[in-house]
């Protein structure tokens, strides 16, 4: 019999995280819930039901011991982890006014320390146990707003910090892909979440719907590329 296959998801309090969890445990995986604070991993845990193949973690992405040790906690566990979803982000530029010449540089670092840095010590983390099953998808959540080549101005943290996100995919793939990590970022596109607000164009079923495709890729699926509802975008 095939064994269950595992995902991480960091930011799964709510929105598209949560759901992500919600189709992967549809799909007949275990799920390590991980949110900023353990007990709404637990909360948002105890609304998905399956608790047999539900493991509601605290991991707040600026710290890199949390991030070790919930790694330990997903080896102890389940012993194999077949995805990690980078997911966890913040938007916190003034949304009317974050131009070059009015946002503050530590609202950029700050921004940077969820968005980009904390993929970074996830990834860190949970590499290990990625590789060691001999390899599995790692899909980092991104945004349109951080596709250089589309860049526009204004919200600059955010932009900064999903551009550089998308860096890091690449990297990623560069060092680990010939060892079958999968590595890719995924825009959702505009959902309503707390984030996307009540105006945004998709619910969140749509937008986990992309996130869950590259989360599950096979062994000879793509890996270094810039994904919207599992087609290519530009970076
Ligand atoms: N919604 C959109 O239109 C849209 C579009 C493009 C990309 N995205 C991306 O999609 C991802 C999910 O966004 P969403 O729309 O679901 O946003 P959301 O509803 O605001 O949820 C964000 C999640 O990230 C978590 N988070 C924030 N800082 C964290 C930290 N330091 N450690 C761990 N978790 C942390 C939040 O936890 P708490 O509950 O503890 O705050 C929450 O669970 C983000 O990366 C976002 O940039 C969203």
């Amino acid at each position: 019999m095939h064994a269950q296959s595992v995902a991480v998801v960091t930011g799964a309090s709510r929105g598209l995280g949560r759901e992500t969890c919600r189709q992967l445990l549809g799909r007949g995986w275990a799920v390590a819930l991980t949110a900023r604070s353990l007990a709404d991993a637990q909360a948002a845990a105890a609304s998905l039901g399956a608790a047999d193949r539900l493991l509601p973690l605290g991991l707040d992405v600026t710290d890199a011991d949390q991030a070790r040790a919930a790694a330990v906690a997903v080896a102890a566990r389940f012993g194999r982890l077949d995805a990690l979803v980078n997911n966890a982000g913040v938007i916190l530029d003034d949304w009317d006014d974050s131009t070059t010449t009015t946002c503050d540089p530590e609202v950029v670092r700050a921004t940077f320390d969820t968005n980009t840095l904390g993929a970074l010590r996830a990834s860190q983390a949970f590499l290990p146990l990625l590789l060691q099953g001999g390899g599995g998808n790692l899909v980092n959540v991104s945004s349109g707003m951080g596709s250089v080549s589309e860049m526009n101005g204004g919200m600059v943290a955010y932009r900064l910090s999903k551009a550089a996100l998308n860096a890091l995919t690449r990297i990623l793939h560069d060092e680990h892909n010939a060892r079958g990590l999968r590595a890719n970022s995924v825009c959702p596109g505009w959902v309503k979440t707390d984030m996307g607000g009540p105006g945004a164009t998709r619910q969140v079923q749509e937008g986990a719907a992309g996130i869950v495709w590259a989360a599950t890729l096979g062994p000879g699926g793509p890996s270094g590329g810039f994904f919207r509802d599992g087609r290519p975008i530009a970076w």
